[in-house]
Formats: C-alpha cells, sequence, structure tokens
C-alpha cells in the first residue's frame, strides 16, 4: 500500500475492534530470546510490518515460530548472536534484541537501529544501562559489540531521562543478572507493565513496573508461558479522534479505558459525550462542532506523544485557537505543512504549535513523514470537502492493522491505489 485516494466529507460512526498494542506486541517477540522455554502469545496485531521484521529478525538469531490464530514461539535453539543490517535498520524496536542476546548468551552485534523520522532516536541510555549491569560496549562500522564475562550483575540505575525503550532494555538484561537491580526514573507505560506481566509469566522476578521505580531479581533462567497483548491505545485514540473530528460518534471494542485518562479528559473538554464499559470506549460528537484544546505531550500519565499529530488535525477544525507543545521528541511536526495544504491555519513557534481553527479542510495531495502523521493524513482526508490522495502510505502499515479497511467500516470512502 503506497497510495490511498478518499472521498472526503464524511461522518464516521459505528464500531470498531482495536487491535493487540504494537508497543507492547515489539518488545514482547524479542524478549522471548531471554528464554529457551515455549511461549505463546495471543492478540498480537496482524499485517504490521513492524511486527513481520521482528517475526523475520527472530528467524535469524534460530527461533523457531508459527503464527496461526496465536503465536507460537520456540527459542530453544537460538545459534546466532547478531542480527543483519537490512533488517534491523528498519526498525527502531530492533534494539531490543541487544539486552536478551546478552543476558542469555553473554554476546551481541547489532547494528544501530532504524526508525520513524521524528527525532535522532539516540540509543545513549539503553548502552549505559547495559554497561552500568557489566556489559563491554564497542563499536565497529556502525555496530554495537556487546559482551559480558558470566552474568551481568544488578545495579541501582537512576535514568538521567525518562525513556520507554531504555526501561525495556534495561528490565530484560536484569531479569537474568545476579542480583537486584532497582531501575530509577523509570517510564510508566501500560506496555512496560504489559512486558513485565510476561517476563514475570516466564518465571522473573519483577515488581514496581507502571511506578517510577522498578525493582527486579535476577534468575538463573527462564521458563516458558502464554500471555495475551494489551489493547492498543494509541490505535484506540486514533479511532475516537476519527469521531470527534467528523461529528460522528463511535464506539471502541477490545480496549482498555484506564490506559487513555488523559486522552479522554481532553477529549471531554473538546465537548466530546464519553461513555466508557469494562473494555469499551464511546464518544459521540453528533452534529457538534469541537473545542480547541491546549495540549502538552509528557511521558506517561501525561498526554502521549503518538497522539499529538491526531489531536493537532482536531484543533485545525475546532472552535477557537489551540495549542500543542511537543516535549518528547524534537522533529514531531513534519506533517504540519501538509495540513497547512489542506487549508488548516497553524504557526509553528519551537516547539509548540497554534492553530485557528477553520469549519472545513479543503482535499489536497499529501505526503506521509512517519507512522502516526500517516494516520492523521488519511483521517484529514475523510473529513476534508473533495478528493484527497495520501501518498507514501507505507508508513501507516507499520502500527496500523487495517486502518482503511476499519475506517470503510465506519462510513470513510478510502481506495487504495
Ligand atoms: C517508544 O519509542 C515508542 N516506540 C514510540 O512510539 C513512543 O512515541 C515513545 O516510546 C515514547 O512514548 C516503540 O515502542 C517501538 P523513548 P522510544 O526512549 O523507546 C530520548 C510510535 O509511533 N532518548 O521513550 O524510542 C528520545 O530521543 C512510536 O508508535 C535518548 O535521548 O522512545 C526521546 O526524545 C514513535 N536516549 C525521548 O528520550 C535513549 O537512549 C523518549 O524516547 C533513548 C531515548
Amino acid at each position: 500500500m503506497n497510495k490511498l485516494c478518499i472521498e472526503g466529507d464524511k461522518n464516521l460512526s459505528g464500531s470498531v475492534t482495536i487491535s493487540g498494542a504494537k508497543n507492547a506486541a515489539l518488545p514482547i517477540l524479542f524478549m522471548s530470546i531471554l528464554t529457551e522455554g515455549k511461549i505463546q502469545i495471543k492478540n498480537v496485531p496482524k499485517n504490521l510490518t513492524d511486527i513481520n521484521i521482528a517475526l523475520k529478525l527472530l528467524v535469524y538469531v534460530g527461533v523457531k515460530i508459527t503464527y496461526k490464530k496465536i503465536l507460537f514461539i520456540d527459542p530453544s535453539s537460538i545459534n546466532v548472536f547478531c542480527a543483519p543490517y537490512h533488517l534491523i535498520k528498519k526498525i527502531r524496536a530492533s534494539i531490543w534484541m541487544l539486552a536478551p542476546l546478552l543476558a542469555r548468551f553473554g554476546k551481541a552485534k547489532i547494528f544501530l537501529p532504524g526508525g520513524c523520522k521524528i527525532g535522532s532516536r539516540p540509543i545513549d541510555l539503553h548502552l549505559n544501562g547495559l554497561i552500568k549491569l557489566g556489559a563491554k560496549i564497542n563499536f565497529k562500522n556502525d555496530c554495537i559489540i556487546a559482551s559480558v564475562q558470566g552474568r551481568l550483575k544488578g545495579k541501582y540505575i537512576l535514568m538521567e531521562k525518562i525513556s520507554v525503550g531504555a526501561t525495556i532494555t534495561i528490565m530484560s538484561a536484569a531479569t537474568l543478572a545476579q542480583g537486584i537491580t532497582i531501575i530509577d526514573n523509570a517510564a510508566c507505560e501500560p506496555e512496560i507493565v504489559d512486558i513485565a506481566k510476561f517476563l514475570n509469566t516466564l518465571g522473573a522476578n519483577i515488581i514496581g513496573a507502571g511506578s517510577k521505580k522498578i525493582y527486579i531479581k535476577g534468575v538463573i533462567k527462564l521458563t516458558g508461558g502464554t500471555h495475551q497483548i494489551i489493547p492498543d491505545r494509541i490505535e484506540t485514540g486514533t479511532f475516537l479522534v476519527a469521531a470527534a473530528i467528523s461529528k460522528g460518534c463511535i464506539i471502541c471494542h477490545n480496549t482498555e479505558p484506564k490506559h487513555l485518562t488523559n486522552v479522554l479528559l481532553k477529549l471531554i473538554d473538546a465537548g466530546a459525550k464519553i461513555q466508557i464499559g469494562k473494555n469499551w470506549i464511546k464518544l459521540d460528537m453528533r452534529d457538534k462542532r469541537p473545542k480547541a484544546l491546549n495540549i502538552r505531550t509528557a511521558p506517561y500519565p501525561g498526554f502521549p506523544t503518538d497522539l499529538q499529530a491526531q489531536f493537532a488535525l482536531l484543533n485545525t477544525i475546532s472552535l477557537g485557537i489551540g495549542t500543542i507543545t511537543e516535549t518528547v521528541f524534537e522533529n514531531r511536526f513534519i506533517y504540519i505543512s501538509e495540513l497547512i495544504n489542506m487549508g488548516a491555519k497553524i504557526i509553528l513557534k519551537n516547539n509548540t504549535i497554534i492553530s485557528y481553527g477553520t469549519p472545513k479542510l479543503l482535499s489536497s495531495n499529501v505526503f506521509c513523514s512517519d507512522l502516526r502523521a500517516s494516520a492523521t493524513l488519511v483521517l484529514a482526508g475523510c473529513i476534508a470537502l473533495g478528493v484527497t490522495i495520501v501518498n507514501k502510505t507505507y508508513h501507516l502499515i507499520r502500527g496500523y492493522e487495517s486502518f482503511p479497511k476499519k475506517l470503510n467500516k465506519l462510513g470513510a470512502d478510502i481506495k487504495i491505489l
């Protein structure tokens, strides 16, 4: 999928089933390297390029994979401790191969990872954490060469900056380290809680995941087990915005409302009527134009940076002036030029965008730059007057399962060119 043709001015309403969380599934796939026990994982999002690349990387090092409705993983015969450049470079998540290979086998050779161009995406916090646990890290031609004599050693680690990825790297390495590791100033995202639950199912000793301090008591080896991936809170937020911008009414099934508290409060501020149940959220914005919002992204439980673009779109058609400040990534406003091409009135000032709401966007020929910006431009096409062509939509299938199909079921008119 590289190009979409979208007939706009639609009202998006109906029910949608949310997929498993990409940002929990990716690290959990790589964490399977930590054990020789057989694993079953349910609710893995299907047909995502990032997931497919992660599975290819696992097969490359010797993991046996069977993927029908449930994903079966057998990591007992890993015999390769490096990974090929052409796969590693495609996804940021490939960095999560480093710690498990190192912790279980004492060695790993991984190229510097790829990922969306939303910032420089350094990995210093990952590597510093592993060094503190006793790893030796060298570099050779864009490749990280890690080793340790015997086992890694548990340590107190104060994160100088909150990092989801580095917290996951250190937590995974510490599961097999000798002694106790404390990660202070840890990231608190629900995905980290899910990963800790998965590792504890395999016999790890992790407490405190989801709080600022995570305690890990290392074990000699892990076993097998079964795990179900949590719902994707970012996909959920994306569909709630779809209803909010199109005067629609959408119910999201198979989701977790408590992972979106901050987001739901903002949607209520925008004038949406929100109802929630145990595993569903309904947003009703029928016959209403949203009110503009002021948002500042932050690590969880703050407002998620992965919904920044979608809410920027909401502000472009809202009543009044809204601002969005991005504090997590340094280059995450690339998409605003495309929204301006569609008639949005947006000014960029340092790491803040100011939007002057306009009743309608106009169709245009737009280009995607990263995963979440792609979803935003597709939603913009659904509400703009006329026919919008969205280019480079290969970014979209990195993280959204059947996005055009799910939107068409809600009343959109999207054709894949
Ligand atoms: C994860 O990225 C997610 N990716 C991102 O989702 C998400 O936006 C991000 O967490 C924040 O929630 C996956 O889970 C695959 P970070 P990650 O480490 O781990 C800096 C999406 O759209 N930093 O929390 O890369 C970094 O530059 C993606 O699904 C360092 O300086 O994010 C950033 O400014 C986009 N050194 C900040 O920390 C490091 O070693 C937060 O990054 C690591 C990160």
